[in-house]
């Protein structure tokens, strides 16, 4: 085997009780009830906060999941990684690298201070600005393509066709005035042609329904060097895989990105309606979601539940 054609580092240990240690990770994160959930998308704060799901799906597509693994949640930030992916694959490591940055601002995911520090540059494709800026770079005609384009590139991610939430969407174009301040910011630095328009889109990425299930066969085909496990398609190539990671590794879990990879060691990615990503390289993906959020914006049980495997399972990279 060509081990290029890997992100990492070989299969999950041959353990006899992958089922049990996820359920126990399950168990283990279940009594924290700490955190809130988000209420600045209207749609988000009618939530059930007790909702929990994990499940993990290794690179060979077998899968282990507890609790509430098929119930529909909007994607939010999580699709940040996997368009990032789609549009290295498609305009390559050093055009997105000098448009978009790879460095953690430091600063929350919708901080308008941190272009203002950078002089107009995002710097980091997974806040706001640069996942903005990143959609926008989505090549496509026009808008409508562009969003297809996307849709259709995440699904190719899950494994099966992703269809948007109306009403997450419509909560949050009512209410993302901070996020068309946003790209209207980095439209004065010349960094956005079309703010509007690149809004919109971002949005209807952020409002796509996904399951826990989904999100680990997403974590997984990172995991796999590209090549999703379940429909055995390639969707990005190694490379691109590993630039991926590298930018979830610094700066998938917004400020909090340090205090994650120094407890867990694995490239992540939250989402503010609960969801979070993670990937082992070489070995599985991981999906956790439950609606409590930390002040960063990711989900505090999946923290706790990925924390758990991590250590259980010897996932740490480091
Ligand atoms: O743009 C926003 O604010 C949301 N659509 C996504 C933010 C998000 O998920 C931050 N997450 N932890």
């Amino acid at each position: 085997e060509d081990v290029r054609q890997r992100a990492a580092t070989g299969p999950l240990p041959a353990h006899p009780r992958v089922d049990e240690l996820v359920e126990q990770a399950y168990r283990w994160a279940m009594p924290d009830t700490s955190g809130a959930v988000a209420d600045y998308i209207p749609a988000l704060a009618d939530a059930d906060p007790e909702l929990f799901g994990l499940c993990v799906v290794e690179v060979d597509g077998a899968s282990h999941a507890v609790g509430d693994v098929d119930v529909a949640f909007s994607i939010q930030s999580i699709s940040k990684a996997f368009v990032y992916a789609l549009v290295c694959e498609e305009l390559g490591h050093a055009g997105v690298l000098e448009r978009i940055g790879v460095d953690n601002t430091g600063l929350a995911f919708n901080s308008v201070m941190a272009i203002e520090l950078n002089d107009g540059h995002p710097r980091n494709p997974m806040v706001n600005a640069g996942a903005i800026a990143t959609t926008a770079m989505v090549p496509a005609a026009d808008p409508d393509a562009r969003w297809a384009a996307v849709r259709t590139g995440l699904s190719r991610f899950a494994g099966r066709d992703l269809a948007l939430d109306d009403e997450v969407y419509a909560s949050e174009a009512a209410t993302n005035q901070r996020n068309r301040a946003i790209a209207r910011l980095l439209e004065s630095y010349g960094r956005l042609e079309d703010p509007l328009e690149a809004v919109d889109v971002y949005t209807r990425q952020c409002s796509l329904l996904v399951t826990t299930r989904d999100v680990a066969v997403m974590g997984a085909t990172l995991a796999d060097g590209g090549v999703n496990p379940v429909t055995g398609e390639r969707v990005v190539s190694p490379d691109v895989c590993r630039d991926t990671l590298a930018v979830l590794a610094s700066t998938g879990m917004y400020e909090r990105s340090g205090t994650w990879l120094f407890e867990i060691g694995l490239p992540g990615k939250s989402g503010v309606a609960g969801g979070v990503v993670a990937v082992a390289p070489g070995k599985a993906g991981i999906g956790a979601f439950s609606p409590r959020l930390d002040a960063a914006g990711n989900s505090v049980r999946a923290q706790e539940a990925i924390g758990y495997l991590s250590r259980a399972l010897g996932l740490n990279l480091f």
